[in-house]
């Protein structure tokens, strides 16, 4: 039997709290197997109280690399040497990369999430846009979108304010913001739907079978293409697959902004398809 970790290996890891339910530690400890690279990633569950030592233990321990989850990333800005602008404009931190005791953190999220829309529609910039929510996720989602070139989202979010901050933060990435952002109450989310071409869930509302709906999911129509960046398939996600439409959960926003981080790290390019079937459980032509 051949042990994979020596003397010489490598630490990564993610930080969360909770963590126990994450995908990551898996699929980027094969990425390091599959190019060889003496390197393992683990799951470390950081109560909020302890964020800031865990930091410090970043550099006291010479991890080399971490990701940031729930409900640490926009609090561990602080904590950082250096951040990227994406971090900047997004207020949040998915990636940190430990250069000799430097910590710069990074967001990978926006890649991760342009990465998967493109799997489903290759040239997003002239799509229409209806995105959920105004936390950090959305955030993310929306600079990428704005990045991408993309002029017109429509932002729902039960507290309208929220989106008003985002278009005032991001006046500096395009002083076209306020024309390309719309935003809007939830309960206006229905007048608006036949604006729109695709529709992306970014709030947390579904991760409970229990949650009600975010509007009427029964208007969607047909070619409509849905994204929720919850990692199952919600009820926005059964009535997509229901009305025929183009749809995605969030695994592919998952792997690229994972892939991402994993090149941040190595400077090698992320073995993607590996990565892929981890993530999608189809081990058969490997093992
Ligand atoms: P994340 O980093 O995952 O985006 P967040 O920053 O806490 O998390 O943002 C959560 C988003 O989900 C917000 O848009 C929030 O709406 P508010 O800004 O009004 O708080 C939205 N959200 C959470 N629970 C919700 C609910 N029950 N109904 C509607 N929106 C909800």
């Amino acid at each position: 039997m051949e042990i994979p970790v020596n003397g010489e290996t490598e630490v990564y890891g993610i930080i969360g709290y909770p963590v126990r339910h994450s995908k990551s530690p898996q699929f980027q400890t094969g990425a390091f197997l599959s190019l060889k690279i003496n390197a393992i990633y683990l799951p470390f569950e950081v109560k909020p109280e302890n964020l800031e030592d865990a930091v410090k233990g970043i550099k006291a321990l010479s991890i080399k690399g971490i990701n940031i989850t729930v409900p640490h990333k926009e609090e561990v800005v602080k904590y950082l040497d250096e951040v990227s602008e994406e971090v900047r404009y997004i207020g949040a931190c998915n990636t940190i990369k430990n250069i000799d005791g430097y910590l710069k953190g990074y967001n990978t999220d926006a890649y991760g999430f342009i990465e998967g829309l493109k799997e489903i529609l290759p040239d997003p910039y002239n799509k229409s846009f209806l995105v959920i929510g105004a936390g950090g996720a959305s955030r993310a989602v929306l600079y990428g979108l704005i990045k991408e070139g993309v002029q017109k989202i429509v932002v729902a979010n039960r507290t309208v304010e929220k989106i008003y901050e985002i278009i005032k933060d991001f006046k500096t990435l395009n002083r076209f913001v306020d024309q390309i952002i719309q935003p809007i109450s939830l309960d206006q989310i229905e007048e608006k739907l036949g604006e729109v071409d695709v529709i992306v869930n970014t709030t947390s509302v579904g991760l409970k079978d229990e949650d009600p709906p975010l509007f009427n999911y029964s208007k969607i129509r047909k070619d409509h293409i849905v994204i929720d960046i919850i990692y199952k398939k919600t009820k926005l996600l059964q009535k997509a697959e229901e009305k025929g439409c183009l749809y995605q959960d969030g695994l592919p926003m998952l792997l690229y902004q994972g892939a991402k981080a994993f090149e941040i790290w190595t400077g090698q390019k992320a073995p993607i398809d590996f990565m892929k079937r981890i993530l999608f459980k189809d081990f058969s032509s490997d093992f």
